[in-house]
């Protein structure tokens, strides 16, 4: 009898299981609901748009409202002349919607709000870099690293380079996650392959002297980068980054890359005081550094946490979650898309929607279609190619290609990327035809 009930429950949803049918019905009407909802707000900015110059309930601010931070500069639109930018604020519980007019219906920026595209919209993690011949030629002539993060027009060209080969959908800003602990005066340098390596690691409580607070003076180069970055993108959203509270604790405390995190894991379990301390510390940079790129038009930002991947969901929770939650709470109010991703965070793809992440990105080790499942209603999903499926002949790209673009259609709002950076082995012209492929493939009449 027990048998026969569940087999007519599967029977009546195709193979899928009651429960599971049930589950994906309410998601799609809450779904449908978050749609209507922005529509609706869409329609009354367009019919009132002196709105924008007051503050709204939170109700109309979505997910932005989870993060409103009382005691917050308000930033003016009036500044930029033709372009609206962030114009995020809050006050008490109220919220002011965001606005970024040339890119606000590019497809990337719809996709991050789970609305509508006309395609799956496409861009790679480490897009510019060593791939790239011109990259290469670039450097040559030029400059260590982090001093190329420094000067205005190589950073404009650097993250251009990509655009002019690929049709991708967003910019990523030519900087580096370590950037910002060399503007507050760590003494790191990135090795040519190797990566970041810090001359005294922060081991202990007198260290974290050395982590002082983040004046945007510090990293006032990217001002005018972002500008003609912006300039020069048009509608083409640009994508800030910065590295998450997990990773770069871990070069600052390992003194460069780790492949198990034992010192890093030892302070953690060993210290919860210091750790806590440490990445207080380093999330109020954090915040500092996006803050400044949002507030110079970067349209969406990414927290790279790269290594979390490496901590087991409890330890994730006690451990990073509030630094991270509190980095996407201080930029709720300035209504950019906040994207997350970390390597091999499958079991935590759950946990950092909970964060507060709008977009999560996961890596080619969990399907789409799975991910899905982990992650909180109203969260949309980024990836999840395996960059080395890119160095297999073009066929194979292809139907990998196709297989990750339709396991995304099971996602609120999919945008198509690899499951980690671009590796510098990579045929450039495998990632042109790449994008124009993504784009072909999920054209929608
Ligand atoms: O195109 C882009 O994606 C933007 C540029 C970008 C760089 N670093 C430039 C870079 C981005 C988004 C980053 C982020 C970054 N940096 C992360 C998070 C993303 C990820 O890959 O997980 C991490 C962990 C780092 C730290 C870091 N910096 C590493 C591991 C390396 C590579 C070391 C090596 O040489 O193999 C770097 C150096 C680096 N950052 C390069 C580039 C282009 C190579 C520098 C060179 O030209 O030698």
């Amino acid at each position: 009898m027990k048998n026969e009930a569940s087999q007519e429950g599967t029977a009546a949803s195709g193979a899928e299981p009651f429960g599971a049918l049930a589950v994906r019905r309410i998601r799609a009407a809450a779904r449908d609901a978050v749609v209507l909802l922005e529509q609706l707000l869409a329609a009354a900015l367009a019919a009132r748009p002196e709105l924008l110059a007051h503050p709204v309930t939170s109700l109309t601010a979505g997910p932005a409202a989870r993060g409103s931070r009382p005691g917050w500069t308000r930033w003016s639109h009036a500044a930029r002349p033709g372009r609206w930018i962030p114009v995020g604020v809050s006050r008490g519980c109220e919220t002011i919607i965001c606005v970024t007019a040339p890119t606000k219906e590019s497809p990337f920026l719809r996709a991050c709000r789970r609305q509508p595209v006309p395609h799956t919209p496409v861009w790679f993690m480490r897009q510019a870099g060593r791939s790239l011949p011109e990259y290469r030629a670039a450097r040559k002539k030029r400059k260590s690293m982090l001093a190329a993060c420094m000067t205005p027009d190589l950073v404009t060209e650097l993250t251009l380079q990509p655009l002019r080969r690929y049709h991708v959908d967003a910019a990523i800003l030519f900087s580096d996650i370590v950037v910002p602990l060399r503007a507050v005066g760590v003494d790191v340098d990135i090795k040519p392959g190797i990566g970041p390596v810090i001359g005294k690691p922060v081991r202990r409580e007198a260290d974290l002297a050395r982590l002082r607070a983040l004046e945007p003076s510090a990293v006032s180069y990217l001002v005018p980068a972002i500008s003609s970055l912006v300039a020069e993108l048009g509608s083409t959203p640009l994508i800030g980054f910065a590295g998450g509270p997990f990773t770069l604790a871990s070069y600052l405390v390992e003194g460069g890359p780790s492949k198990n995190q034992e010192r890093t894991k030892a302070l953690m379990y060993g210290d919860p005081r210091l750790w806590h301390a440490l990445l207080t510390r380093l999330t109020d940079i954090t915040i500092a550094f996006l803050q400044v790129q949002v507030s110079a038009g970067a349209s969406a930002v990414q927290l790279f946490d790269s290594w979390v991947g490496t901590l087991s969901p409890e330890d994730y929770r006690a451990a990073v979650l509030p630094h991270s939650k509190r980095v996407f709470e201080a930029l709720a109010g300035t209504g950019v898309p906040r994207l997350h991703f970390g390597v091999g965070t499958g079991e935590l793809l759950g946990l950092m929607s909970e964060a507060g992440a709008d977009v999560v990105g996961v890596d080619w080790r969990v399907s789409l279609d799975e991910a899905v499942r982990r992650v909180e209603i109203g969260t949309a999903l980024q990836g999840n190619l395996d960059p080395a499926v890119l160095l297999a002949p073009w066929d194979v790209v292809r139907q990998r290609a196709r297989d990750v673009l339709s396991r995304g259609r099971a996602a609120e709002g999919h945008i198509f990327n690899l499951g980690h950076g671009v590796l510098p082995e990579t045929d450039p012209d495998t990632l042109a035809r790449l994008a124009d492929f993504v784009h072909e493939e999920s054209a929608r009449g």
